[in-house]
């Protein structure tokens, strides 16, 4: 039988045809997803990235609770309007500690993963509590009570160990220290050669002008001035070859 018979055969035949296709796509779909079993690592290593100070965590907790996502992207695409306007393109290490991620889907605002250092504390704090106190077109909700609201940090310690038990790598001595290095993180007078040796470059201060209380403010403007500072781009090599 030629090789042309064997084809009409399969294309007139419904069952055939099924089967045939699983096959391909098994075939296919194994060579695809396979060798993902056995790579040590699908993320390429990158230089500066660490897992979030407890400080920074509970505001990555509150932007999570708010939604900030549903109107923030974080994930700067490779194309020039992209990068020209919010810096380096997003490097998948960047993400690496984030569980869930918050790359999103949608821009009403503004992606924000490069905006840690963009603006003053203040500026965040002002633009919270009325967004359009300082930016008079915005559509961005008003998130005020936040400074009201003191942080709880009763269950700091388990959401660290909740991200350890998704693989990252916090230690015992960031466990035993987390109360410790919210306060020191979120006082401009503490000493924090502990917090900086455990977490290197944490943005240190009072972020929301009212050191009487650690609240909810502090903590959120905390994780948005780290966001994208992470990774020293002056030293990354993105040539294939180091790859
Ligand atoms: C309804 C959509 C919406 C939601 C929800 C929202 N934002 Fe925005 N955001 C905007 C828009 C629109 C802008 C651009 C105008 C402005 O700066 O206010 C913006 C701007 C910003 C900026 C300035 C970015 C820049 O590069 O200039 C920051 C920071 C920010 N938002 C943080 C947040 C945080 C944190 C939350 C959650 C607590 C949040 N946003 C929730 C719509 C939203």
């Amino acid at each position: 039988m030629s090789i042309l018979k064997k084809h009409s055969l399969i294309e007139k035949n419904a069952t055939l045809l099924l089967i045939g296709s699983l096959v391909v796509v098994t075939v296919g779909g194994l060579v695809e997803i396979a060798p993902l079993f056995w790579l040590q690592n699908t993320i390429e290593k990158v230089e500066g990235m660490r897992p979030y100070s407890p400080l920074e965590l509970a505001g990555r907790n509150i932007y999570v609770r708010e939604g900030c996502y549903t109107c923030h992207s974080q994930m700067i695409r490779p194309f020039r309007d992209e990068v020209e306007r919010y810096g380096h393109y997003s490097l998948a290490a960047e993400s690496m500690y984030d569980h869930s991620f918050q790359w999103g889907s949608k821009r009403t605002g503004p992606d924000l993963a490069r905006v840690g250092g963009r603006y003053s504390n203040e500026w965040h704090v002002q633009h919270l509590i009325e967004p359009r106190a300082v930016v008079p077109e915005s559509v961005m909700p008003k998130y005020a009570f936040l400074m009201n609201t003191p942080l709880n940090v009763n269950s700091i310690v388990d959401d660290l160990k909740a991200n350890v038990a998704v693989g990252v790598p916090y230690t015992q001595e960031m466990l035993d220290n987390a109360m410790a290095d919210i306060k020191a993180q979120a006082d401009p007078d503490a000493d924090t050669a502990a917090l900086l040796a455990r977490y290197p470059k944490a943005k240190v201060g009072d972020f929301d002008g009212n050191p009487k209380v650690i609240s909810e403010m502090d903590a959120l403007v905390a994780y948005l001035q780290m966001l994208g500072t992470l990774v020293d781009f002056s030293t990354y090599d993105q040539s294939p070859k180091s790859r």
